[in-house]
């Protein structure tokens, strides 16, 4: 038997340590996970009551259209109900672009340092991906303007991005979409959006009103609080949006991450608290960083890459060894980097309780 030619060398994904797994192996009874960028805060109780209550529904198959929840998606972001498609998690909306519109030998452009979904589904469909440099951890969208060929198919824009937390603004996205040839799809991937405070983030829902070419992947693992559910999302062109709903699978959402997501999505009180509670945490670790002679990238999304000026993986290990796991930078192409999501107050304080301990105990690197 031979696989499919693509995947040979394909790594399998690794996953971070669960919190159960930390707290056995190192003995301790309290460990704070910083490391996925999912909400300390949980999610909306109206959210739990609402999978409470489709429980009696278990042995029956979801709708696969998710049809009730497209309607109120839709109303949300005032466009059409043929303009949104539903994955199992905004992960699933990026294979499944992969799957629509690519095939061997097409050509893509991405970050070098941006979220891995990407590179991975389009190494699969055997595309090409053509990465850019960040420029300041920012994407360089003139850079990836010049990459683009007649064989380009998709434009990746992680914003704000993952790793870095930085973010394209408005202007620079409207001059960036001006220029793109229109046989190009730009996906927008804007998973941490609704963390966003300024007025310069773009106005994506306004943009694929403009341009056909343009899909925006949002999701309810983050803000919403709704990881473990597998649910996000594409707002794009009916015409774009119909090819994605021909390769998606009849069931692809639960019935449990439909009716969770329906009543999340109109409880925007929560999302709004979650949202200002982010920022107070942003500010508190900026000046904490501050305070730590240490650089941050600007953070737009609910983490925060900072270079600790110390191997990674040496500040990783002494973090976990003190009850907190974030995201190695060696893992990520940033030797000297973490990357820690903002968690509730009392998690922040920890954690730079702990960090100011760890950077004690490891030698500078020079
Ligand atoms: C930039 C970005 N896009 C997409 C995802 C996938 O999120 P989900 O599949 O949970 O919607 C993540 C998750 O970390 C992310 O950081």
């Amino acid at each position: 038997m031979q696989p499919k030619q693509t995947i040979v060398h394909l790594p399998v994904y690794q996953p971070g340590k669960p919190i159960e797994e930390v707290k056995r192996e190192l003995g301790l009874t309290e460990v704070i996970k910083l490391a996925s960028n999912e909400n300390p805060f949980g999610s909306s109780p109206k959210a739990r009551e609402a999978i409470e209550a489709e429980l009696s529904n278990i042995s029956l198959y979801p709708d696969g259209g998710a049809v009730q929840l497209t309607e109120a998606v839709a109303e949300y972001l005032g466009v059409e109900t043929n303009q949104i498609i539903f994955g199992a998690g905004s992960d699933e909306v990026i294979l499944m672009l992969a799957r629509a519109f690519l095939v061997q030998g097409d050509e893509t452009v991405m970050a070098t340092h941006t979220f891995p979904q990407y590179k991975h589904n389009c190494q699969i469909e055997g595309a090409v991906s053509i990465e850019v440099p960040l420029k300041d951890g920012t994407h360089d969208l003139e850079g990836m303007l010049a990459a683009i060929t007649d064989r380009t198919k998709i434009v990746w824009i992680c914003n704000p991005n993952n790793p870095t937390g930085t973010m394209n603004t408005d202007a620079e996205i409207k001059a960036f979409l001006a220029q793109v040839p229109p046989h190009v799809l730009v996906v927008l991937d804007e998973a941490y959006c609704e963390y966003n405070t300024t007025d310069e983030f773009p106005d994506s829902i306004e943009l694929i009103g403009q341009y056909q070419n343009v899909i925006a992947l949002r999701t309810f693992s983050k803000i919403y609080g709704l990881a473990s559910l597998r649910i996000g999302y594409g707002v794009g062109h009916p015409d774009v949006i119909r090819s994605i709903n021909q390769v998606r699978e009849p069931f692809n959402t639960t019935r449990f991450a439909q009716a969770a997501a329906l009543a999340a999505i109109k409880d925007q009180d929560f999302i709004k608290s979650c949202r200002e509670a982010n920022t107070a945490g942003l500010l508190y670790l900026t000046k904490q960083f501050e305070l730590l002679d240490l650089q941050a990238f600007p953070a737009h999304g609910n983490f925060i890459m900072v270079d600790v000026g110390r191997p990674a993986g040496a500040v990783f290990d002494g973090l976990l060894r003190n009850g907190i796991i974030v995201r190695g930078g060696h893992l990520l192409d940033f030797p000297t980097s973490i990357r820690v999501t903002i968690g509730s107050q009392e998690q922040n304080e920890k954690f730079i309780t702990a960090l100011t301990k760890v950077l004690a105990d490891v030698p500078v690197q020079v």
